[in-house]
């Protein structure tokens, strides 16, 4: 279905986007010059965000990725229930490793990150989330850069799917109440 169809509005258009990007990226440019900086992505959600936000820092860093897999108490929520897919490639002792997500809802899945790259033993240890639904909380979880805080709704678009699609948006917006359960099949 095309994007319009499903959408319900655009919460952030791709002009603000872009601004907070720069503007993030600027802000840890200045908190990480002279350090040893590391960004993590955690795919799929976080690559657009990443690769916007890394064109952007102007301090040397390197790259890793990650991915993991939430178990969702419905479809449209993780449960906490987190499974490593695919680990880093590189050893993060002693780096300054700044953890890169598209959103943090309940929380549960960056709780599980951090804990797995606290043990790691980095020198320190930040989060960067693009989005964050500070009302869906269930663990308090630290966030250092913020990108937008927003409402309690399913968004999608810019890195962010409904059901695997529409990352390709350069926008996020909001779902259509009638499409959470899903797209209905046509026959
Ligand atoms: P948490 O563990 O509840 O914080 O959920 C984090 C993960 O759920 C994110 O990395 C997303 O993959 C997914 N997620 C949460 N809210 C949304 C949303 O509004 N749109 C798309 N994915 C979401
Ligand atoms: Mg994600």
């Amino acid at each position: 279905m095309n994007p319009e169809e499903i959408i319900d509005r655009i919460l952030v258009d791709e002009r603000t986007l872009q601004e907070r990007v720069t503007e993030l990226a600027r802000t840890i440019s200045a908190d990480y010059r002279g350090r040893d900086l590391v960004l993590v992505c955690v795919l799929k959600g976080g690559v657009t965000f990443l690769t916007d936000l890394m064109r952007e820092i102007n301090v040397p860093h390197e790259v890793e990725f990650m991915a993991i897999s939430s178990y969702g108490a419905g479809r449209r929520e993780s449960s906490g229930a987190v499974r490593l897919i695919m680990d880093l490639k590189n050893d993060i002792a002693g780096r300054d490793v700044l953890l890169v997500e598209d959103i943090v809802d309940s929380g549960q899945t960056m709780d599980y990150l951090l804990r797995l790259f606290q043990a790691r033993q980095p020198a320190s240890l930040r989060v960067c989330t693009l989005l964050s639904k500070p009302s869906r909380r269930t663990v308090d979880v630290p966030l250092d850069y913020v990108g937008f805080d927003i409402p309690d709704e399913f968004v999608l678009g810019y890195g962010l799917d409904f059901d695997e699609k529409y990352r390709n948006l350069p926008y996020v917006a909001v779902l259509k109440d009638q499409y959470f359960g899903g797209i209905p099949d046509d026959d």
